[in-house]
């Protein structure tokens, strides 16, 4: 997710700002740029790249003097990374300059409006509306000009304003972004996070949900939307460096798999409209569909995880046949690929050396290619005919969690975008689908909630040495990603099995004390799964199941149970992940291992 720094005080405000977005590096960005409060005007300097560019641009600050303004590093999700998308973003006569972290999802609309009435825009970005509305709305009064923008946004944001009429000012409000403000003596601060602001001081504001901060260089003030004011703690932190950059969680994969919530509603909301799935990057036609002969789904890893789900979602909903195959195999395999195909690309990072080769492979055959990528502009977005971006902010643990579970989310888009272009979903199926859509971040915060349950589990198993994961169709799928997060992070040996081919030969290796994850959340499978689960039992295994509430029965037959809330059964696996992605993190933490940066591995993995 994006980074955003300011500072109102006596000192020159650009090298602070600067030294404020170092501290944010590691949330990932692909731009950066600084807005300056300089002699009645507002100086903007922005520029694609690291912040060293940016640092040269300004010469360290000495081209941007001033003692008011806002930095940024961006994370592209609208517009892809460039100097004119990035922030800040201005307004037309340059009055209002902004930094944003988040979503606008209502920004085309409200855009063309603005259009509409003559106003000029430059960038693709959605916080440039943020920008123009502002001086839209502004009759003399900055506060009053951004709580009228606030009611007319939807989505996600966390905002920092600056107005070249008032040199005195900064204005800062967030909602569902984070946002603090940090309090210094004669000079005040806004950030993303911590981190930015931890050597400047320890005393810092929470803003909560549409409150808005007013700071000038003595003083903070707070107001809510009805313009009356807000009184507010001050915190003082006393976290490490090391501690904030993650959020106060000791890894960033506890701070990514807790993020999950957040990134499922940031993937799937702007694409929701009116009950409606709205895929505005997506040009298939009903038409396009309808001469599909096959769909072939190309990844690795996890994201060829995602693929052997979308495979048994895709043919179950859209009724056409489905071949999912590991990227590195795909790209040498003499795949049966033609302009009869549509190849799903899935890829958190957009640069794997096999999937972006298999990409290539199956455009040099006439394929049509959509791919799924979490980093705007990467390679495999570039050259694909259409993109669906995940929307997870960076990831930086190498076990991926939060880009896993958006990928999940957009195959379920997809799928239903699909199924109603081809009838294949019936209308009252449809809104069935986008019900539990909508459902899916409070289910996944409901299991988070319970995440000592598996801690305690973990705790009894961390020792083992073997680890059998067994499902059934989506089940299986799910105990491929299982199987994985735990091996990649905790280094015990651990395989995913079709529960049904376990008699056909790797039950011999099932002994007194081999530890058996059992899959059970697909109903109609349950009873054959249970068989499984006594056929490994019966050769002394210790079975851990994993079902949905009110499956009470599984524990008759398994040891130990975890259990996600119901939803339908193409979903079940985005809850299904949540306690295998924990189960693993906290056998991983028993054994002391390095959990975010686990051995031999790399987060993308760019060579062949
Ligand atoms: C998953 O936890 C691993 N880090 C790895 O399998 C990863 O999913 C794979 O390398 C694919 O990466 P990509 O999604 O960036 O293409």
């Amino acid at each position: 997710m994006c980074g955003i720094v300011g500072y109102i005080g006596e000192e020159q405000a650009a090298p602070i700002l600067l030294k404020g977005l170092e501290k944010l590096e590691y949330r990932g960005y692909d731009s950066a740029g600084v807005a300056l409060y300089n002699g009645g005007h507002l100086q903007v300097a922005k520029a694609k790249g690291r912040l060293k560019v940016l640092s040269e641009l300004i010469e360290g600050g000495q081209k941007t003097p001033g003692t008011l303004g806002i930095g940024h590093t961006r994370w592209a999700t609208h517009g892809a990374p460039s100097d004119i998308n990035s922030h800040p973003q201005v307004s037309d006569s340059g009055k209002f300059a902004v930094v944003h972290n988040g979503i606008i999802e209502n920004y085309l609309p409200l855009k063309e409006h603005l259009i509409r009435r003559g106003v000029n825009f430059v960038s693709e970005t959605d916080t440039e509306v943020v920008a123009q509305l502002l001086e839209y709305y502004y009759k003399g009064d900055v506060l009053d000009a951004v709580i009228q923008v606030l009611r007319h946004v939807e989505g996600s944001y966390a905002l920092g304003v600056i107005c070249q009429d008032y040199p005195d000012q900064l204005v800062a409000v967030r909602k569902d972004s984070p946002l603090i403000v940090g309090v210094g003596s004669g000079e005040n601060y806004i950030a993303s996070d911590v981190p930015a602001i931890l050597e400047r001081t320890r005393d810092i504001y929470r803003l909560n949900d549409q409150e808005i901060a007013v700071l000038c260089r003595g003083s903070v003030s707070f107001y809510n939307m009805d313009k009356e004011p807000v009184q507010k703690e001050l915190c003082h932190v006393d976290w490490d460096v090391s501690a904030a950059e993650k959020g106060g969680y000791e890894h960033f994969m506890a701070k990514e798999i807790m993020e999950q919530p957040k990134v499922l509603r940031d993937t799937i909301s702007p694409r929701l409209h009116n009950g409606r799935v709205v895929l505005d990057s997506v040009s298939l036609t009903r038409e396009d569909l309808e001469k599909l002969r096959s769909i072939y789904i190309v990844a690795c890893g996890s994201a060829y995880h995602v693929g052997v789900i979308a495979k048994y979602v895709l043919e179950k909903v859209v009724r056409i046949p489905v071949e999912v195959d590991i990227a590195s195999e795909f790209r040498y395999m003499d795949p049966m690929v033609d302009e009869g195909t549509l190849v799903l690309v899935i890829s958190q990072s957009g640069e794997t050396a096999d999937t972006l080769a298999a990409l290539r492979e199956a455009k040099r055959r006439g394929a049509r290619t959509l791919s799924i990528v979490n980093v705007v502009g990467s390679s495999i977005a570039n050259e694909s005919d259409d993109v669906l971006y995940t929307w997870a902010g960076p990831e930086i643990a190498v076990a991926t969690t939060k880009a896993y579970s958006a990928q999940l989310a957009v195959i379920y888009l997809l799928t239903i975008y699909m199924g109603d272009l081809l009838g294949t979903v019936g209308q009252e199926q449809y809104a069935a689908y986008v019900k539990d859509l909508m459902r899916l971040p409070d289910l996944v915060e409901e299991i988070l909630q319970h995440k000592e349950n598996v801690q305690y589990l973990a705790s009894l198993f961390f020792n083992v040495k073997d680890v059998f994961f067994i499902g059934r169709n989506l089940d299986y799928a799910m105990s491929l990603e299982g199987s994985l997060k735990l091996k990649e992070i905790s280094y015990i040996h651990s395989d995913a099995y079709a529960a049904g081919e376990l008699k056909h030969g790797t039950i011999s290796l099932v002994e007194d004390g081999t530890l058996v994850v059992a899959l059970a959340t697909q109903k109609a499978l349950f009873e054959k799964m249970m068989s499984n689960v006594k056929e490994v039992k019966a050769r002394g295994a210790v079975v851990l199941g994993l079902t949905t509430e009110g499956n009470k029965s599984i524990e008759q037959t398994a040891d130990h149970v975890m259990y996600v809330p119901e939803i339908c059964d193409i979903m079940l696996p985005s809850l299904a992940v949540v306690p295998l992605q924990l189960f693993a993190y906290y056998v991983s933490s028993m054994k002391g291992c390095d959990i975010d940066k686990p051995r031999n591995l790399a987060k993308s993995v760019t060579v062949e």
